[in-house]
């Protein structure tokens, strides 16, 4: 009797709790045209699980966006002033009442409290339902989607929520997010070389005026050193401290493992006195460290060497993220197939002292992730946004999170010019995703963000702009504050009508800086390669950045922390801090691209660092 009762009561709970969300009005909260290369396969099972995440609206993001502009200005009297895990977390926060309502409607689907996992912060929620489940919730239908090149996601084209909760969640993924991370999106391009890692035909010197006493090897001009690297950007001899509490990070995604025993090889070959020092690895959300040779990755390898390689012997972590396991329809096993920057940042900022620059050298177009097509293809369609600009605004707010707890973060630029993924610039149509089919730059996120420091790649000795170094202006963006003197300079020298349309003139600006970009010798899989690509400029500038960090360190000053600000306002004061790359260009979109010039450009930004200048700059 007790026992049919408490069935009866418990029964009624049920129902009463499920009444409430019958009743929700709802409205579209996001829709998007699933990219070209994707297509739909068939309805996603009902009890496959999809780990949801609700990011609610920051409270005070402007306000922590004001305390990270204070701390990162150089004249401002709390620079250098970071603000601590607590501090940020606080601006951050969402709004009681927000948190309240999404709850109460989680709670009204059966989801209890304790079934929520939390960011640190609580501004993103995160629960496994079954995508009947989730389908309910969103009044929407999942599919599972196959890409051309195989892979699977389990996505929905709209999602609507009930019109209460519009203004109390920024977006719930995964839903409408067709990014994935492929290898070709990271910027590294391999060539095997039958030259050993150091011999170069090249012998004597080239006469570099901003190069550590004036000369760079001439080697340098066709295989790439940490040496050369040093030369070039006046750090020769410099030794940094292992024990300021300084520290360098480098991304990897996409199953890229950084291998110990490469680095061993590389280091004998090119920095002796690192020989024995390794490397932290932090598995991120179940990321894999695989140590065999063959598991090696390239871009990881790459990274870790050459940022790590001019550090030494700053203690220095590699993050392994997992990407996106392929989908098993049978296994019914929980997918993840999320943006994984998301994890990553939640991730970083749930440390106490996280590594004060850390290097990215992966990216995705703004907008699709093919918006290429041959020339002489007469049906030309729009390929709609891969990475949709509220999931772009979000993740880019967590880089501003970070930067102000005084981490750096340098993303490379791109390898496309101002084009997109397709490296023939002869066959590439870019295509705005806003439904008119214009023809437009493409340009690439992460560093189209405001908040990091996007790298562009040079080549050479004495160096110029290498032609795939990404840039141009940001469609998701407004150019920033530190960039209103710079960029509109370099705008009135391009004049109105040139590339009209084409990008957007009020955009932000990338890259910031560069660095070189060609010939870098590596090792992988045992053997030596010579890689190409922003890949290899954004931890060459991480490496420089560190040992700055260490310099000020050292005199117990701060860290850099976000560093455009002071890098764009040093720029003014003196032209030295950065040696101005002013030929060469990026070539995309059937354009001959953008032109390095005389001050800031959208192919090399500031140009490349002098180590000991901006040393003497920041003490
Ligand atoms: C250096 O890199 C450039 C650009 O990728 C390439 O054309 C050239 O062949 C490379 N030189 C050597 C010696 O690998
Ligand atoms: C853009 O291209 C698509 C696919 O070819 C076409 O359906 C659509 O009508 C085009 N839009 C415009 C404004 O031309
Ligand atoms: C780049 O420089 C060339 C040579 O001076 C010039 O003809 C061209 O117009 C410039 N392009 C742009 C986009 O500024």
């Amino acid at each position: 009797m007790r026992t049919a009762l408490a069935l009866y009561l418990l029964t009624l709970a049920a129902l009463t709790a499920a009444v409430p969300h019958l009743s929700y009005t709802f409205q579209v909260k996001e829709t998007v045209t699933p990219p070209r290369e994707w297509s739909q396969a068939y309805k996603a099972p009902s009890d496959l699980t999809i780990d949801l995440r609700i990011a609610l609206p920051q409270q005070n993001f402007a306000l922590l966006e004001q305390h990270l502009y204070e701390v990162s200005d150089p004249f401002h009297e709390r620079y250098g002033q970071h603000l601590s895990q607590a501090d940020v977390n606080e601006l951050i926060a969402p709004h009681p009442h927000a948190v309240d309502q999404v709850e109460q409607w989680l709670e009204s689907h059966g989801l209890s409290r304790d079934s929520i996992s939390r960011s640190s912060a609580g501004d993103w929620l995160r629960v496994k339902v079954p995508v009947s489940k989730a389908e309910e919730m969103l009044n929407t239908e999942y599919h599972i989607w196959v890409r051309s090149t195989g892979e699977t996601l389990v996505r929905a084209t709209a999602y609507s929520l009930p019109v209460h909760l519009h203004e109390h969640v920024e977006f719930v993924q995964p839903t409408t997010l067709f990014s994935t991370f492929r290898p070709m999106r990271s910027s590294a391009r391999l060539v095997e070389t039958t030259q050993s890692s150091t011999s170069s035909s090249n012998t004597g010197t080239i006469s570099v005026a901003s190069a550590a006493s004036g000369r760079v090897d001439a080697s340098c001009a066709d295989t790439v050193t940490i040496e050369c690297l040093r030369q070039l950007y006046n750090a020769v001899g410099y030794t940094p401290s292992a024990n300021t509490g300084n520290q360098i990070g480098v991304t990897g995604y996409l199953g890229q493992f950084a291998n110990e025993q490469d680095l061993q090889t590389f280091y004998k070959n090119q920095v002796p006195t690192a020989v024995g020092s390794s490397f932290t690895t932090v598995a991120v959300n179940g990321g894999k460290n695989i140590q065999t040779l063959k598991e090696a990755g390239g871009e990881a390898n790459l990274d870790v060497q050459f940022a790590f390689g001019l550090a030494h012997p700053i203690p220095a972590t590699f993050y392994t993220t997992d990407g996106t396991p392929p989908f098993q329809p049978d296994s019914l096993t929980p997918t993840d197939g999320n943006e994984p920057y998301l994890d990553w940042v939640d991730f970083v900022l749930n440390h106490p002292n996280p590594p004060q620059v850390i290097s990215t050298s992966y990216a995705d177009t703004e907008q699709s992730g093919k918006s290429c097509r041959a020339v002489g293809v007469k049906s030309v369609s729009a390929y709609p946004a891969l990475v949709p600009k509220s999931f772009a605004q979000r993740v880019c707010q967590g880089f501003a999170t970070l930067g102000a707890r005084g981490v750096t973060l340098t993303f490379s630029s791109g390898d496309f010019g101002v084009g997109d993924a397709n490296p023939d610039p002869a066959t590439q149509i870019c295509f705005s995703n806003d439904g008119t089919n214009k023809t437009e730059f493409i340009p690439l996120f992460p560093p189209s963000c405001p908040y990091v420091t996007a790298v562009g790649g040079t080549t050479g000795v004495p160096e110029v702009a290498a032609s795939f170094s990404g840039g141009g202006f940001s469609n998701y963006f407004d150019r920033p504050i530190y960039q209103a003197i710079a960029v509109p300079l370099y705008l009135t020298k391009l004049g109105t009508k040139t590339y009209n349309g084409l990008f957007n003139r009020n955009g932000r600006a990338i890259p910031d800086v560069s660095a070189q970009s060609t010939n870098f010798s590596m090792i992988w899989q045992g053997q030596p390669f010579s890689a190409d690509g922003t890949s290899a400029a954004s931890p060459a500038f991480a490496g420089i950045v560190a040992l700055i960090n260490d310099a000020r360190m050292q005199k117990k000053k701060a860290p850099l922390g976000f560093l455009n600000p002071l890098i764009y306002t040093l720029n003014l004061l003196d032209k030295s801090a950065f040696n101005d790359i002013t030929s060469g260009s990026n070539p995309g979109c059937g354009t001959p691209g953008f032109n390095a010039t005389a001050g800031w450009d959208p192919v090399t930004g500031l140009g490349t660092p002098n180590f000991g200048v901006l040393k003497g700059l920041l003490m």
